[in-house]
């Protein structure tokens, strides 16, 4: 039996994965199997040559006892777009949350209660298998989904992290793969980050081209909280920006937060934003899926010999967008747009 106190965010095995193939065009049904080892040809080009996609959704036991899964489909269309950007067969919506459904009915024992914060994270994951050695696309693939319960990202609490600005090292071209979930991205991005975290930090990253606007942060969106002055607001004074780039991932989670943001009367902004801005803004965060929302506590500047801070603690409009979202997710309020799928 799990001890569910004890999960981090790393891989801990359930008993089964979902698997299924698709051969000349032709899927096959989504399956469940315990054998975690998936068959894989060496000359595959997703070995090779890194035709490989991924994606990363969560399912919570919600405070009523029903499980919700969050915006699967918005992530089965974004791996269809991230197999597209790659010429490799997509996998149709539909199939995918069989398939992660079924993932979730087999693993349902995987699944954390409620007051443990804990989720059941799917990684479903998209792999070319056709055997070539010329370079070129394969077009035959294996699609799996990969259950695994993982801890709350913050087990003593919502609190920030200091970031610090990578002009060094490019995770993505700025006309390249930064906006699909591939593989390649990741293992470009490391370099930075590990680099990064040697210092105590994690990594921002700039664009490729001219290092002067915030892309992402660490493996997450970048949002900041600028209090708008001189405006008759409906806004409460706060302006959500988050930044505009073809070399970014479109977050589900930044597109929700938006979203929430928008209702509690914020003018939210999306659009290139300068580096040295940071010192506009009053609250600065990355988002994700896995965290929510992780507060900056500072961005540091090493190029320029520049901190920018925002204090130790979460700032209070980051705190309330982060408590109404996963409010949401666990059933505490009602679901207005629909965003959780409940599993019965
Ligand atoms: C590079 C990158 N950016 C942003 C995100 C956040 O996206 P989402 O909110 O859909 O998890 C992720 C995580 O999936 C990511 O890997």
């Amino acid at each position: 039996m799990i001890d569910w106190s004890k999960l981090t965010f790393h891989y801990t095995e359930t008993d089964y994965i979902v698997r299924a193939a698709c051969k000349n065009g032709v899927w096959e049904q989504p399956y469940a199997t315990r054998d975690k080892m998936i068959p894989i040809h060496a000359a595959a080009t997703g070995l090779h040559y890194g035709q490989e996609c991924f994606e990363g959704l969560k399912a919570f036991h919600g405070i009523d006892g029903k499980v919700r899964i969050f915006r699967m489909e918005e992530n089965a269309k974004r791996m269809h777009q991230s197999a597209e950007g790659l010429l490799m067969t997509p996998v149709p919506v539909e199939l995918f949350c069989e398939a992660v459904l079924l993932a979730l009915k087999m693993n349902i024992d995987f699944l954390p209660p409620y007051e443990t914060g804990a989720t059941l994270y799917f990684r479903p994951l998209l792999v070319a298998t056709t055997p070539d050695i010329s370079v070129g696309p394969g077009k035959d693939c294996e699609f799996v989904v990969i259950p695994t319960p993982i801890g709350p990202y913050f087990p003593n609490g919502f609190k920030g992290m200091p970031a610090m600005v990578n002009r060094s090292v490019d995770r993505a071209a700025s006309q390249g793969t930064g906006c699909w979930k591939v593989g390649g991205n990741y293992a470009a991005s490391f370099r930075a980050s590990e680099a990064a975290h040697a210092m105590g930090y994690e990594c921002m990253f700039t664009d490729a081209k001219t290092h002067k606007y915030i892309d992402e942060c660490t493996a997450s969106n970048f949002i900041g909280i600028k209090e708008v002055k001189g405006e008759r607001l409906k806004a409460k004074g706060w302006e959500y920006i988050t930044p505009r780039s073809s070399a970014i991932l479109p977050s589900i989670t930044n597109d929700s937060l938006m979203t929430l943001a928008k209702e509690m009367g914020m003018k939210v902004t999306r659009r290139k934003i300068r580096v040295e801005e940071l010192a506009d803004m009053q609250e600065a965060a990355a988002c994700g899926t896995a965290c929510v929302i992780s507060p900056l506590t500072k961005v540091v500047d090493p190029d320029n010999n520049i901190t920018y801070s925002f204090g130790d603690k979460p700032g209070p409009v980051l705190t309330k967008l982060y408590h109404a979202l996963q409010d949401i997710q666990y059933g505490r309020v009602e679901d207005k747009h629909g965003w959780c799928l409940i599993v019965e």
